[in-house]
């Protein structure tokens, strides 16, 4: 858990030229400034952690224009991800990025964060979708970057390298999103594992299937069992682990899609294979899905949140590592995610105090598992103050000198996120 740290002052942003004035007035004055969308990021990026102004998004926040005739939208970076979802919905387009906070966090945080969420196996993160960005840079210019068609190689792609750079290169204050057709159907279904092995292989074994499946999210039977104190929420005291499983296409494609998916698995396939009957359901199923970040904590007294990704093969090695290293440390260590994507949400939690003392270690465990099987430290909820101490183990002091040096080419004041994602210089908040 990252600390709360109370700025100097807040700006609100309510036009482009109100980020650049408070740009101007930065760096004239040497302020650092902390740009925050909606605030529901896990990794303390828009924490002022040097004090200075924070400067909110949030009332930036109109949909430009959708130009379904070009296959893009421009956005203001303040608009709710959710509301700009269904408003592709509405001009019967899709915008397939969907993070857990879909109602309350910014396009704008999700391209800070370069965030993903469930369909993000079939369609990509928010890097996959971004064709340009208007951005403020710490002078207070205004600069368009990208393209406005599918193809373009003029020169380093500078919009690109600005999604997940976590506010610390420029103010992202606009966004062009492609826009994709929307699904002719969509089918769900729960598919409860005897043993959390069977899930895990399912995950490996049903992405080689030659099936597209557009979410493939898995739960430990620890994550189950604490979430299913809420009313609703699917659980059997037999199940290992359960895998909610989506698919879309043309009508009639995603219902035999889930029955090959199920049949391919052979004896070690579900239990059962519970087909959400019409779209309340599904809905109903991903609202608990959402809320399962926040269910699985309630009645722990502190948490450790890693989002931890391996390369596909080695998800069921990654499970089969959690419970020893929950054991060996004393906290209740579980996990759930994107597991289609190799992406795992690790929680560590402690329900008496003394655990916090543990935790740390815990957490070092997870993330050297994850290194030592290939994988990444952070998949979808980037660096920002909380995962900091653990990037030099992924990218090496080589590669964090180069992201030095571009930090130096867009802010040679260090003022735009001052301490995120690296260290600018000692000692550090
Ligand atoms: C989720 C957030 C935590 O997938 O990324 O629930
Ligand atoms: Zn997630």
């Amino acid at each position: 858990m990252v600390a709360p740290v109370r700025p100097a002052a807040a700006v609100r942003a309510r036009s482009v030229a109100d980020v650049q004035a408070t740009l101007r007035w930065a760096t004239a004055h040497g302020v650092p400034i902390t740009p925050r969308g909606g605030g529901t990021g896990k990794a303390g990026g828009c924490v002022p952690c040097e004090g200075g102004v924070v400067l909110s998004l949030a009332g930036l926040d109109r949909l430009r224009s959708i130009r379904p005739e070009h296959g893009f939208a421009e956005v203001d970076a303040g608009l709710i991800t959710g509301t700009f979802r269904d408003a592709a919905d509405e001009a019967r387009l899709y915008y397939p990025p969907d993070p857990g906070a879909l109602d309350a966090c910014t396009l704008g945080g999700n391209v800070a964060t370069n965030a993903g969420g469930p369909a993000a196996l079939k369609y990509g993160v928010t890097r996959d979708q971004v064709l340009g960005v208007e951005a403020v840079l710490a002078d207070g210019t205004r600069i368009d970057l990208g393209r406005r068609q599918p193809k373009g190689v003029a020169g380093y792609d500078l919009a690109r390298l600005l999604v997940g750079s976590e506010g610390t290169l420029a103010v992202v204050t606009g966004i062009r999103l492609a826009l994709r057709a929307r699904p002719a159907s969509i089918v769900a279904a729960l598919m409860p594992f005897a043993t959390v092995q069977d899930a895990a292989q399912a995950v490996t074994l049903g992405r080689r299937s030659g099936l597209e499946p557009r979410a493939l999210e898995f739960f430990d039977a620890t994550a189950l069992r604490r979430a299913a104190r809420e009313p609703g929420f699917p659980f059997d005291p037999s199940w290992g682990a359960l895998l909610l499983v989506e698919f879309d296409g043309e009508p009639g494609v995603p219902e035999a899609s889930l029955a090959r998916f199920a049949e391919g698995l052979g004896d070690r396939g579900p239990l059962e294979v519970r087909v959400a009957g019409d779209e309340a359901r599904r809905r109903g199923l991903w609202q608990l899905r959402r809320r399962t970040s926040h269910l699985v904590k309630v009645g722990a007294v502190g948490w450790i949140t890693e989002d931890v990704a391996v390369p596909l093969g080695s998800v069921p090695d990654l499970v089969e590592r959690l419970p020893g290293i929950g054991e060996q440390h004393g906290v209740i260590a579980l996990a759930y995610g994107h597991a289609g994507d190799g992406n795992l949400h690790v929680n560590l939690l402690w329900e008496d105090p003394s655990g916090a003392q543990f935790a740390e270690r815990a957490a070092d465990a997870v993330i050297a598992a994850a290194l030592d099987l290939g994988g990444t430290i952070s998949a979808e909820h980037g660096i920002g103050l909380a995962k900091r101490r653990f990037l030099p183990q992924e990218v090496g002091d080589r590669a964090i000198g180069l992201m030095r040096g571009i930090k130096q080419a867009f802010d040679p004041l260090g003022i735009l996120n001052p301490q995120k994602v690296f260290r600018l210089q000692e000692p550090p908040c």
